[in-house]
């Protein structure tokens, strides 16, 4: 592929998406612009969570997009979108380790993450004006302070990796997914996103609004939610706030 390609590369920021998120206010970033950081000071995970990262050793970058073809309903497609090919992007590089998507949009190696997405929107009239797609890789770190269970590219192909490279080829692949999916089709993105789905069909623990209960994951809705089956055969329906792995 031969587009050029807007990628700034900082060196310390708060937050990739926090600058994102300033700059298209400014107007200073069209469809496709990409802002990378080797270090954040306050790199954001979803529901408040923080994101650890050593300075210039992982991958740390937020993509700008104005999906306006897409209602705000349709959020979860993107949220698919992102997740399918960046799973597959990765796969390429540790091809001996499946990569799963663990509800909503985490990368998952055997029970280990191996990166984490926190999208966020702006919402004008009916449609979304822009996405920020912020991306956290593990790449060449190896030892990590707070994360809970991660793992890295590093870690798992046993070689130092070109984070440049990498960001450069993702950004390509996931621009040129962008354009080529009709969210009003999406049910080939979410056949993909269900094949790699992180504890289909199994039988395990998740904590239920406080109550620990065994069940099993059937799906996801279009709406993006997640559909367990229970002990006594009851279906129910769940949002990320609801729900806990264990
Ligand atoms: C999660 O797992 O909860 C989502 C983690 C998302 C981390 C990335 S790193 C680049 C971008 N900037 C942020 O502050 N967060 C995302």
């Amino acid at each position: 592929m031969s587009s050029i390609l807007d990628i700034r590369v900082l060196d310390v920021v708060s937050s990739t998406n926090d600058i994102a998120k300033e700059l298209i206010l400014q107007k200073k970033v069209s469809h496709g612009s990409v802002i990378r950081a080797h270090y954040q000071t306050k790199g954001k995970g979803r529901q408040g969570n923080s994101w650890e990262s050593n300075q210039g050793e992982n991958l740390l970058f937020s993509i700008i997009i104005t999906p306006q073809y897409y209602l705000p309903s349709q959020q979860f497609i993107l949220n698919q979108l992102v997740s399918v090919t960046l799973a597959d992007f990765l796969q390429t590089f540790i091809p001996d380790h499946p990569i799963k998507i663990k509800w909503p949009n985490d990368l998952y190696v055997n029970d280990k993450k191996l990166a984490g997405m926190l999208i966020e929107h702006t919402i004008l009239g009916n449609t979304l004006s822009y996405s920020i797609i912020g991306i956290g890789v593990n790449v060449n770190q190896i030892s990590f302070e707070k994360s809970p269970n991660p793992v890295s590219l590093r870690i798992l192909c046993s070689k130092k990796l070109n984070i440049d490279s990498l960001c450069v080829q993702y950004t390509e692949k996931f621009l040129h997914a962008f354009e080529h999916t009709n969210p009003f089709d999406e049910e080939i993105l979410s056949k993909r996103y269900h094949a790699a789905l992180y504890q289909l069909n199994e039988v395990k623990t998740y904590l239920i609004n406080g109550k620990k209960c065994q069940a099993s994951i059937l799906g996801t809705t279009k709406d993006g939610r997640l559909m367990l089956q229970h002990e006594d055969g009851a279906i129910n329906y769940y949002e990320l706030n609801s729900l806990k792995y264990l």
